[in-house]
């Protein structure tokens, strides 16, 4: 089979074996990437429309007690200015983003100590007593079950975990001893059985990446058959271990979004901030592979250089207090409107 032929197998039935996966990764080209992406519109179009969603995402700490070698806010990176967000400032910012039409926030932030089980839930709480009709979801690393479980109680509807890699040595070259691919899948397991929406994903050219780990990436993505898949390229940031590792690319970010459009039609799939990093049009193009959300920032623009998870990152300046607006002109660029609705997955 040739990689025209297994993009026409994997749009009719939805899946690909792992050495399929790996050809048609392998053997990618322009031509064969400007079809796929006609199919992922044609897709997305079926269920979403020309809709995308977007999701208001507060930074709210980058202190972390984890060492991923891949990122800025790493504990070994001394030179990170650290700050967290109080509870009043995190639910202005919900405020400010409501007021904007966002009807989902994303609390983000590094495994930090400070914030404990507690802190979570009295959070959580408020949130969901202030805005009842939003999405709350957190994106907050791993936490035990019973933890997760607490957090749904409390009023959190989503979650966002990405897997980064599903390939346990891939993974073990990518993080500290202490953590594994084995246990930030059980969370996700975890997370899905308590009946969170969860998104899960990866980095597209993460150091020591092959065709065959995001072949394996592939097939974890058709098990768990998460709402929502984020994906974005790997960008080294200057002081991390991996500072001299090249970035991943735009072209292959995007071949990834398509296929993953074919493979779980329904699935919710952000063009990233990291995408809109390694080129200006980069979140325009993922739409055009077959995204369907953006993720614009609400941080207050003071602390947002200090979340910097890789170098260069965009919205980071004082021209980027409202990304909301600015992600409003380009999607309307390309075709596509942002709507203010919760956007949940169709993907159930
Ligand atoms: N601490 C939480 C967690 O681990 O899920 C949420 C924050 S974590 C910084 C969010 C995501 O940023 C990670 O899942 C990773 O894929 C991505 N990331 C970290 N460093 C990156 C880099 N250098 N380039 C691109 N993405 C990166
Ligand atoms: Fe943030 Fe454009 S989306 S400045």
């Amino acid at each position: 089979n040739g990689p025209k032929e297994l993009i026409d197998k994997l749009h009719k039935n939805q899946e690909l074996s792992l050495e399929e996966w790996t050809e048609l990764i392998k053997n990618r080209t322009p031509e064969l990437s400007e079809y796929l992406f006609e199919l992922a519109r044609e897709e997305r179009h079926k269920y979403y429309g020309h809709d995308v969603y977007v999701r208001g995402l507060i930074e709210f700490t980058n202190y972390c007690r984890n060492d991923c070698l891949y990122c800025g806010i790493r504990k070994s990176n001394a030179a990170a200015h650290r700050y967290r967000l109080d509870e009043d400032t995190i639910l202005r910012c919900c405020q400010e983003g409501y007021d904007l039409g966002f009807r989902t926030f994303v609390l983000q932030g590094g495994e930090d100590g400070y914030f404990t089980e507690e802190r979570i839930i009295h959070i959580v709480r408020r949130i969901r007593e202030h805005f009842p009709q939003c999405a709350i979801t957190l994106s907050i690393g791993e936490w035990k079950k019973d933890s997760y479980q607490a957090f749904f109680d409390a009023g959190a509807d989503r979650y966002l975990l990405r897997h980064e890699t599903y390939n346990p040595e891939h993974y073990a070259k990518l993080h500290p001893p202490i953590l594994s691919a084995a246990h930030r899948q059980q969370c996700l397991w975890d997370l899905k059985d308590i009946g969170y929406q969860v998104g899960t994903g990866f980095m597209v050219g993460a150091p020591y990446q092959t065709p065959e780990y995001l072949a394996e990436d592939m097939l974890f993505l058709k098990e768990l058959n998460p709402h929502m898949v984020g994906i974005g390229p790997f960008i080294p940031h200057h002081d991390t271990p991996f500072a001299d590792q090249p970035a991943g690319t735009l072209e292959l970010t995007l071949f990834m979004l398509g296929l993953i459009r074919l493979m779980l039609p329904k699935v919710l799939l952000p063009a990233t901030t990291a995408l809109g990093t390694i080129h200006p049009k980069g979140r325009e193009l993922g739409i055009l592979a077959g995204a369907n959300v953006v993720m614009p920032n609400l941080s207050p623009t003071e602390v947002r250089k200090d979340y910097l998870l890789y170098d260069n990152k965009i919205c980071t300046g004082d021209e980027s207090a409202q990304c909301r607006h600015c992600l409003e002109r380009r999607m309307a660029s390309v075709g596509y409107q942002v709507v203010t609705s919760r956007g949940d997955s169709l993907n159930i």
